[in-house]
């Protein structure tokens, strides 16, 4: 309890992982006397929770660590000092490297080592310290969980990891080097966390996972549970509106994941599931392992399990290879789902996975005019998808007041923004949303009274 009265900011970089990961990071430094602040120049401990996946994120962390400097020769100018840390998987993948690269950095801690932070902050006291282990323990059964006023004030929806890792090795992805092989939580875990944040306010929890419905934890009752299970036990949490579940891979949409989504209603009808590329040359040379006629066809079945469901999914354009003809087929299969969201990259050569040492690199003005094309068409769709609620009447979640006075603000099952009148009171509480007009970012809708 040395550090009594101690200050931390945390800045976090990518994926929903990263976000819990940071909530959880705070916890575990809340029982030693350190509190969040979001103001960096007012802090003790600046941790900066990485990001790997593409070159452009692992970039943001040294030029981050630049400006640092300046702020921690100021501090000790001005007779105090700043210790800073560098987590996430950058930090795992590039920790002697950081290390070596950037003096400013006292302390360099993987995503599997987050439980040991408070004594590595004790360590790095008096000399750097690194700490990118793969340990045989479990860091969720040694990470403190959130209190009920920290898991209040981070509002009415939270995320929960029910896996980590990846064991698919597409070939373009560091996640199965950074984050390791898949590990799911066990059942009784999950639901026992899930109900501490239903106790403390939240309303609508996303499951987290780099291959979330490859799922398999150890179930309540000694069987092994893949995520519909998983979902249908979590479902019977009294006082939970909503639930989610993100990332996933073609592959492990089994028929029962798919049922579920026919029988749960508090399963939201939005589906994130990424395809890549609609090229089957890509997609084998991405280690994928499916078509795109496989991608359309289980999209099929998913509708008619759901036919209210919505898809978002993630793109890699300049994949070593990409012809005009495999991009033009990206496109044909984007026309052929119709996306309500999206999220579309150039490919990165990230050091160490097989795609990165593939001849045939794309050039990369080629990437952006690829890029561009893509993503108007996926713009449209959105926009498509957005005009087409107006006119329904969607429930909505509402999360906080309004930016305009008398306006309360909330989320969709899509999770578009939706802005109502109405009184403060329903905050926290799901009401059914007439919409009546859409713009690029958000819907505006009225609250559909009863009597
Ligand atoms: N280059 C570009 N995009 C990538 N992604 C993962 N690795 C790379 C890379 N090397 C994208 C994929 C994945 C998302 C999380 O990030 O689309 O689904
Ligand atoms: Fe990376 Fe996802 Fe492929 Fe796993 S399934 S290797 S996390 S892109």
């Amino acid at each position: 309890m040395r550090a009594r009265g101690k200050k931390v900011h945390i800045k976090t970089y990518g994926c929903q992982m990263n976000v819990y990961d940071s909530d959880r990071m705070a916890d575990a430094l809340a029982p030693h006397g350190y509190v969040q602040t979001e103001d960096m120049s007012d802090a003790d401990l600046i941790v900066l929770n990485t990001c790997h996946i593409r070159e452009k994120a692992a970039e943001k962390v040294y030029s981050e660590l630049g400006r640092l400097k300046e702020l921690r020769a100021r501090r000790r100018a001005a007779g105090s000092d700043l210790m800073i840390g560098v987590a996430g998987c950058v930090a795992q993948a590039e920790g002697e490297e950081i290390i070596a690269r950037a003096p400013v950095v006292d302390l360099v801690v993987g995503p599997q080592s987050y439980h040991r932070l408070p004594e590595l902050i004790e360590r790095a006291r008096t000399a750097r310290v690194v700490d990118t282990e793969f340990p045989q323990e479990d860091k969720f059964d040694h990470l403190p969980p959130p209190s009920t006023i920290a898991t209040a004030t981070r509002g009415l929806t939270a995320f929960l990891t029910v896996q980590e890792g990846c064991d698919k090795f597409c070939t373009f992805c560091v996640v199965p080097y950074t984050r390791g092989g898949e590990v799911s939580r066990p059942v009784a875990k999950l639901v026992a966390e899930a109900e501490r944040l239903v106790g403390a306010g939240v309303r609508e929890i996303t499951l987290l996972g780099q291959n979330v419905n490859a799922y398999h934890g150890d179930g309540e009752n000694g069987e092994t549970a893949n995520l519909a299970g998983l979902l249908r036990r979590l479902s019977r949490i009294n006082g939970l509106e909503r639930l989610r579940y993100t990332t996933s891979h073609p592959r492990d949409m089994d028929a029962d994941l798919i049922a579920a989504h026919g029988d749960l209603d508090i399963l939201m009808p939005f589906l994130h599931l990424p395809v890549q590329t609609g090229s089957d040359r890509m997609l084998r040379a991405m280690n994928r392992r499916h078509t795109s006629a496989d991608y359309l066809a289980l999209i099929d079945r998913i509708r008619a399990a759901r036919p209210d469901i919505a898809l978002s999914g993630d793109f890699i354009v300049g994949f070593p290879g990409e012809t005009d003809e495999d991009f033009a087929k990206t496109m044909a299969l984007i026309e052929a789902v119709g996306y309500a969201a999206a999220f579309s990259f150039k490919y990165s050569p990230r050091p160490g996975t097989p795609a990165a040492d593939l001849p045939d690199q794309v050039d990369d003005r080629l990437k952006a005019e690829r890029l561009a094309a893509l993503q108007d068409l996926l713009a449209g769709q959105q926009q498509v998808f957005n005009q087409a609620q107006v006119g329904r009447t969607l429930p909505v979640l509402f999360k906080r007041e309004g930016r305009k006075s008398g306006q309360l603000g909330g989320r969709s099952p899509y999770l578009q923004a939706v802005h109502a009148p109405g009184d403060l009171s329903l905050v926290g509480t799901v009401q059914p949303v007439e919409i009546v007009a859409a713009s690029k970012n958000s819907l505006l809708g009225k609250i559909v009274t009863s009597d």
